[in-house]
């Protein structure tokens, strides 16, 4: 795949280390022609300066206001997320796919940076929404941005194979919705779960294609499946970003269910390296509640993981 997809992170060496391109000395030199040839080189367009600056592995500072459709949906994740992980793991003209495109956050983060973007939704109503994206937001003519309302184990009818750059995504969490929703009626009616942390995940559909039906067993093996059809449509050396959060079903004996190392065990079993793992601190977003007291200590789960798979270069 040539030069952009080959480049590894720390080759520019100690130009590179975010300590070197923070002095001020390289900030007068650094000119406009050298960034032109920094762009060029690297797979992202970055300059080595933007490369360091992004590659804090804790994110604190994504949060972005959401539209009322994302409100009424309820679990979405902010574009700015999106924007960052688009700007990371790809380029302008990249091909950028969501599975699970929801109300098309992802598209309009793609839109923005100038990326092609195709989303996959399931429910009527959310594809609608994705859809709107499509025709409100499209940046240049450049920009082909496409919402396909089906399953998404259909993906390879719909998108060429090593077409991808980037898979970034956030799929329903198996049955833990549903789960949550039952808990929100009952134990937590009253409390700063329900009021103020904006838990408002409800369920998708009733859909039995819709994976957030599935019980956490068949809900792995279908994201196993899903991931070797994503690892298909990925370039080499593409990205697949998995954004997920761990939970707990307590009221079944399970302390932690940890989403995170299960995708990223997933996609090597499917075929990819697992190459990253970024945390979204999402502390500032949510008020701490009491949980366990005063017999059982857990911590509040206030952070999700961006799984980062790469498809290897053969
Ligand atoms: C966590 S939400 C994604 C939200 C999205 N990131 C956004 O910002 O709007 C997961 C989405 O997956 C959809 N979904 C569930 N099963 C699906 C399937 N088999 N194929 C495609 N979409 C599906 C749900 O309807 C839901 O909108």
């Amino acid at each position: 795949m040539g030069g952009r997809t080959g480049a590894e992170p720390g080759r520019a060496g100690a130009a590179n280390a975010p300590g070197k391109t923070r002095g001020k000395k390289e900030s007068v030199n650094e000119t406009g022609e050298k960034k032109a040839v920094q762009r060029a080189a690297s797979f992202n367009g970055m300059t080595a300066r933007e490369w360091a600056a992004a590659s804090k592995n804790v994110w604190n500072d994504v949060s972005s206001p959401r539209s009322g459709t994302q409100l009424d949906h309820g679990a979405t994740f902010p574009e700015k997320l999106a924007a960052r992980i688009i700007a990371i793991y790809s380029r302008e003209g990249d091909l950028v796919l969501d599975p699970f495109v929801g109300t098309g956050t992802t598209l309009s983060a793609c839109s923005d940076a100038g990326r092609n973007g195709i989303g996959i939704e399931l429910n009527e109503r959310y594809h609608a929404a994705a859809e709107g994206v499509t025709k409100r937001e499209r940046r240049t003519a450049a920009v082909r941005l496409a919402a396909i309302k089906d399953d998404c184990r259909n993906v390879l009818h719909h998108v060429e194979p090593e077409s991808v750059q980037l898979v970034i995504t956030s799929p329903p969490y198996a049955n833990f919705i549903q789960k949550a929703e039952a808990d929100r009626k009952k134990t937590h009616k009253n409390s700063i779960i329900t009021k103020e942390n904006n838990s408002r995940v409800k369920r998708y559909s009733d859909q039995p294609e819709d994976f957030g039906n599935l019980q956490y067993g068949e809900f792995l093996d279908a994201i196993k499946g899903l991931m070797e059809k994503l690892l298909v449509v990925t370039k080499p050396g593409g990205y697949n970003v998995w954004i997920v959060k761990d939970a707990r079903d307590t009221r079944r004996g399970v302390p932690y269910v940890s989403f995170h190392s299960d995708f990223a065990r997933l996609g090597e079993a499917a075929g990819f390296a697992f190459h990253d793992l970024i945390v979204w601190d999402q502390n500032e977003q949510r008020r701490l509640v009491l949980l366990g007291y005063p017999s059982v200590f857990y911590t509040n789960q206030n952070c999700s993981f961006m799984v980062v798979l790469r498809k290897p270069v053969t």
